[in-house]
């Protein structure tokens, strides 16, 4: 079934070229986008709270939305039941639990939360290319075998490899249309991908790293071998959020965890051009599969010298970790974006009181938070236990 469509993004937003920009930014291009989109989605519930999508838009809301980033996972005691001793990457690989997860902090905070977010893992993609990735405990990822140079045989090896993205990670868009039909419209469901450079960091560390020794040793010896890599990622976040979207979810997030590891200067050059790549390309990719466009948030953690150019870099909405302050972080968007954040996750250590103070005051720096803000933690939370008071 086909229908006719009105502006998706509404009046605030407009497509230009394959950037969505505010309306006031586009004077002089036509204000109404139509497209034919196809209702893939007809077994879906309709949304019953579209908050969050109208403030990614833009667009002025009664009151700001919420979600948190690790809003899913071990400070539950329901995570644990039912993850059983399933180990975490077969949890992610078994659409039924991973729906199940993905809904859990929507039913315990229902009406608190505006917003579920898949429950899968940004190391997919390295999966999907063909490398190995372990969950262990306490210990977090690590790949047995890790990228050691651009002459280890293994490198030629991923950047030859045809990645058949809709089959590798097909249990991830079963998942999210499961999840859909679960969520029953109650609130919209995030995507998500790790960011290219990210992503890479892992690939050649092999895991999380303090010093990142081997990602600087890839990035300043083999600048070029580097980039193709890159490269070859990016095009499978495309692939890989496009068909995401097909599966039903309504916004994605890019999570550039490690971008703060770079100087502004590599940054510029080893990760903004890849997470450039991905929100330009992947509405190309969606017009081509005849599916509307979604909201793109960029969260660069640690990328603070970037603010500036991740408001021209073509997503609609940034994360901001919580070394930023919010005043200053509205002042230099000045409009442009929407801002996504930015509460230090460690202050739910803290007492009823401070937490209260803290977050009347990011209030406060976000200008009452009624446009242009979605409430979130400046990175995922790490409570590593249930506190009932706390949220
Ligand atoms: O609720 C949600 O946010 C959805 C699910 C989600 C997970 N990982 C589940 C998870 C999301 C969006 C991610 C993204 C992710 N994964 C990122 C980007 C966000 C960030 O934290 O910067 C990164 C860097 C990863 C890689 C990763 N996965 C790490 C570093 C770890 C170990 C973390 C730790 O504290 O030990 C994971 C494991 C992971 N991903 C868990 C969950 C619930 C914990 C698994 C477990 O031990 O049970």
């Amino acid at each position: 079934m086909i229908v006719e469509s009105q502006n998706f993004f509404g009046d605030n937003y407009q497509l230009h070229g394959s950037y969505l920009v505010p309306t006031a930014l586009t004077a002089d291009h036509p204000k109404t986008i139509t497209s034919r989109i196809p209702l893939t989605m007809t077994n879906f519930e309709p949304l019953r709270n579209d908050l969050l999508l109208r403030a990614a838009r833009g667009e002025r809301v009664e009151r700001p939305p919420i979600w948190v980033m690790r809003q899913a996972g071990r400070y539950l005691p329901e995570y644990h039941e039912a993850k059983g001793n399933n180990d975490f990457f077969a949890c992610c690989r078994n659409p039924e639990i991973a729906s199940t997860l993905t809904l859990q902090p929507i039913e315990r905070y229902a009406r608190l939360i505006d917003a579920a977010i898949i429950f899968s893992d940004i190391l997919v993609i390295p999966q999907a290319m063909g490398m190995t990735v372990e969950m262990l405990d306490k210990k977090g990822p690590h790949f047995p075998n890790p990228l050691r140079s651009p002459s280890d045989g293994q490198y030629e090896e991923l950047l030859r490899r045809d990645v058949d993205v809709q089959k590798e990670l097909d249990y991830v868009y079963q998942a999210i249309t499961l999840t859909r039909q679960k969520l029953k419209g109650r609130v919209p469901l995030f995507g998500f991908c790790g960011a290219p450079w990210t992503l890479f960091c892992y690939m050649v560390e092999g895991g999380g790293s303090k010093l990142f020794v081997q990602v600087k040793t890839w990035i300043y010896k083999y600048p070029s071998a580097s980039k193709n890599l890159l490269q070859k990622i990016a095009e499978l976040c495309v692939e890989y959020l496009a068909l995401q979207v097909k599966a039903g979810a309504q916004i994605v997030q890019v999570f550039d965890s490690w971008a703060g590891e770079l100087s502004p200067g590599s940054f510029r050059e080893f990760s903004l051009p890849y997470l450039r790549h991905i929100s330009r390309k992947l509405p190309d990719r969606l017009r081509e599969l005849n599916l509307e466009l979604v909201p793109m948030v960029v969260f660069a953690k640690g990328a603070w010298y970037a603010l500036d150019d991740l408001c021209a870099s073509g997503y609609q909405v940034v994360g901001l970790d919580w070394l930023h302050d919010p005043a200053e972080a509205v002042k230099t968007t000045d409009g442009r974006v929407v801002l996504q954040g930015n509460a230090d996750p460690g202050l739910l250590y803290g007492s009823r009181e401070a937490i209260t103070t803290a977050v009347e005051k990011m209030i406060t720096g976000f200008g009452g938070g009624k446009q242009r803000w979605i409430v979130n933690l400046g990175h995922g939370q790490f409570l590593r236990f249930y506190v009932k008071d706390s949220l």
